[in-house]
């Protein structure tokens, strides 16, 4: 007998609030496990609820129900010292009870990853540069595109310091010959990404030292996690959920390339980077949540069509909170992009949708801007998305102006309790992803949903 597979994935730039949304279906009784399948600590998971707030990076957001194995896949990248200060922080806040699995094919982000990341980004131009999260997410995927990299499965190996010693000396060479970074600033600049006293790391010993203290604390949960997956699915009728990082538009061979993340982020590559097949149940039986904020934001750079500097901009943010989770950088906000959605929705699949954060809405009086169609037909995203001239890139979407419901949402708990503004908002977004609304945010706390029947017909 099949199990059960859901793979909840960001429809927009990512910050779509997945992590919310996941401990929600997390939280429903129907999985034995939550996989984290691809990404790394670039992203932020923020979960309220009755244990209190959380801020994940790598964690999957299944860590707070004790029943649920946790799984860093194979596809991931992880930082045992983001890791490990991550577990040291769940435990201060009382979250003592979890099980979690590190698969061991996982590629390990080293510090010289984070230094590479810096020192790239440095020498673009302005105009060039990506704005990264500066963890080391391009460099670690070169290394592991290469054949190059190191996996949490080597931590245990007893030769590890040689491994170590090797891999800082080729990448030490290539950040004083390239970057002209000399050693001893390079190891002060690690100082403080890693907020330690000044001359706490002097060489590589010292290094190692500090890095190894780490990697103490997560060598008990590395565990090949890929026939267990298969099993869950195939055979004891279990059920899993995929959490993807980012967005569909950060993808890395379907976004808005090169400003895009390292990684996929989307449902196809979900099965890759998890370790599972993709005919593991029947297709039909596999739910794709798309994540949909009701309006897009994003960080760093690259086409944003629907944005434009001014009062939408700064309303939302203020009112939405929109800094970044991991850099506490402010995010751009813009009115929700249709073709885009329809785009995500028909390469991942999304059998359904969640809508977030339309409480925020409730602060435009006069109107709510939403982007509906470019000068240009489009169907997907242009390989050159990015250039002036190209439509998507260079003019501006077109919006017009959806009616405002201009009040308080967040006590609602039932669809048809919304004003008619609202349910008519959120018929627009299920027309575009040809999906129907499951999830309807109102609020921070994981209460503040609005869970939509499945059987409902979604028609007001
Ligand atoms: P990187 O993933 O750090 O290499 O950054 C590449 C691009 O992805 C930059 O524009 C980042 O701002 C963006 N990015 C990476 N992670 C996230 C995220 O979790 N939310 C939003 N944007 C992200």
């Amino acid at each position: 007998m099949a199990g059960r597979l859901t793979i909840i994935i960001g429809a927009q730039w990512g910050d779509e609030g997945k992590g919310k949304i996941t401990d929600l279906e997390a939280s429903s009784g129907d999985y034995d496990y939550v996989v984290r399948y691809d990404g790394g600590n670039n992203a932020g998971h923020t979960v309220i609820n009755d244990k209190g707030e959380f801020k994940l990076h790598i964690v999957p957001s299944g860590i707070l129900h004790p029943q649920i194995k946790n799984v860093i896949g194979p596809g991931t990248v992880v930082d045992t010292i983001v890791l490990a200060d991550e577990l040291i922080n769940l435990h201060e806040a009382g979250i003592k009870d979890y099980q979690l699995a590190i698969n061991p094919k996982a590629h390990l982000v080293m510090p010289w990853h984070r230094l590479l990341d810096e020192a790239q980004e440095s020498e673009k131009s302005d105009n060039n540069k990506i704005g990264t999260t500066k963890r080391g997410m391009g460099p670690v995927r070169a290394d592991k595109h290469a054949r190059e990299g190191l996996r949490v499965g080597d931590l245990l190996r007893k030769d590890f310091y040689t491994l170590f010693f090797e891999k800082y000396n080729e990448k030490k060479k290539i950040l004083e010959l390239i970057y002209e970074y000399p050693e001893s600033i390079f190891l002060s600049q690690l100082e403080q990404i890693y907020e330690l006293p000044e001359s706490t790391i002097l060489n590589v010993s010292d290094l190692f030292e500090y890095y190894v203290s780490f990697t103490q604390n997560i060598k008990r949960f590395i565990r090949n996690t890929d026939d267990e997956l298969q099993k869950a699915l195939r055979m004891r009728n279990q059920g899993v959920l995929l959490e993807g990082a980012q967005g569909v538009l950060l993808d890395l061979d379907h976004g808005t390339y090169p400003y895009v993340t390292s990684a996929t982020c989307g449902a196809n590559g979900a099965f890759q980077g998890a370790g599972i097949a993709f005919n593991a149940i029947d297709s039909n039986e596999v739910r794709v949540i798309g994540i949909v904020k009701a309006y897009t934001t994003r960080i760093g750079a690259g086409a944003f069509p629907t944005y434009t500097e001014g009062e939408f901009d700064t309303l939302i943010r203020d009112v939405g909170k929109e800094y970044g989770v991991t850099t506490n950088r402010s995010r751009m906000c813009a009115p929700i992009d249709f073709p885009l959605l329809r785009y995500a929705s028909r390469l991942n699949g999304f059998t359904e949708i969640a809508i977030t954060k339309l409480d925020i809405l409730s602060c435009l009086k006069e109107g709510i801007p939403m982007g509906r169609s470019y000068e240009c037909q489009m169907t997907s995203i242009p390989y050159d998305c990015n250039h002036f001239e190209c439509a998507f890139g260079g003019a501006q979407a077109k919006l017009s102006i959806f009616p405002a419901w201009g009040k308080d949402i967040t006590d609602i708990r039932n669809v048809d309790d919304l004003p008619d503004e609202a349910k008519l908002y959120i018929q627009e977004i299920e027309r575009a992803c040809d999906a129907p609304v499951r999830y309807i945010g109102v609020g921070p706390d994981r209460e503040q949903t609005i869970i939509v029947a499945e059987d409902r017909v979604v028609h007001w």
